[in-house]
């Protein structure tokens, strides 16, 4: 039987570099609106937002509807943001740490997590990808919604979706995995073809990880494809 080939949309540079700015401006514009205290509806729940700390917005929501948590899992959501997917999995976890390097994240992340009475499931650790896991710990299940604008963050807040080396930061995303992944585990995570899409393709394939499952949004900007991946280096997952 034929095997069946992905195609992914990829860009120029030329392309990219255009509309990471134009991605980056929206970005920017919708965050610069929310209010201090305020709460958003978000999946018919409501959840605490900050300006200090980047909105769900409908890449979260792609991801969460394609997210698979199985029962008694134990979840890594690195990246948590407001808390929305490690909430999410802590539904059917039996445990998860959620991290952040942005501390108004891990402060607003925990109150959500109360709001939503699974305080007692997830544990929030402030710090760089793996850097707040002690060396033993592993995961049946970790999450990634990384940044993927090439450009340097000019706060904290734009650290959510701009990093100046996202070549550097997937491949320190992959020896991390290497430790903290059990063998037969899962990555749930999503990347955009604005960043540098076939870098991830390349270090998914160097580190033996299979594509279960591939998922495509378009997003407002023309050209923009987001892809949620399902990787394990078990084919049976
Ligand atoms: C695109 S947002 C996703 C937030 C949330 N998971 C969601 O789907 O709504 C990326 C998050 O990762 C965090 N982040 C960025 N670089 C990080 C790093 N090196 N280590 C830990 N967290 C990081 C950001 O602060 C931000 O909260």
């Amino acid at each position: 039987m034929k095997k069946k080939v992905t195609q992914f949309n990829y860009l120029t540079q030329t392309e990219r570099i255009r509309l990471a700015r134009k991605s980056y401006s929206i970005l920017k514009r919708n965050h610069s609106i929310i209010r201090e205290h305020s709460c958003a509806k978000v999946m018919n729940s409501l959840f605490l937002v900050s300006p200090k700390v980047f909105r769900i917005n409908p890449s979260s929501i792609f991801i969460a509807n394609n997210l698979k948590i199985n029962h008694e899992e134990k979840v890594l959501d690195l990246g948590t943001g407001i808390g929305f997917l490690a909430i999410l999995a802590a539904k059917k976890a039996s445990k998860v740490i959620a991290t952040d390097i942005n501390p108004h994240a891990i402060v607003i992340a925990k109150k959500n997590a109360e709001l939503h009475h699974v305080s007692s499931k997830i544990e929030f650790r402030l710090g760089d990808l793996f850097e707040p896991l002690d060396n033993g710990e592993i995961f049946d299940v970790i999450i990634w919604t990384p940044p993927w604008l090439e450009m340097e963050p000019k706060s904290i807040l734009e650290k959510a979706w701009a990093s100046a080396n996202i070549s550097l930061m997937i491949e320190r995303f992959f020896q991390g995995v290497n430790f903290h992944l059990k063998k037969e585990g899962r990555i749930e995570m999503i990347f955009s073809n604005l960043g540098p899409l076939k870098i991830l393709l390349n270090h998914i394939r160097l580190n033996n990880f299979k594509i279960l499952t591939v998922s495509k949004m378009r997003t407002r900007i023309e050209k923009e494809e987001i892809v949620f991946f399902r990787l394990s280096k078990e084919s049976g997952k």
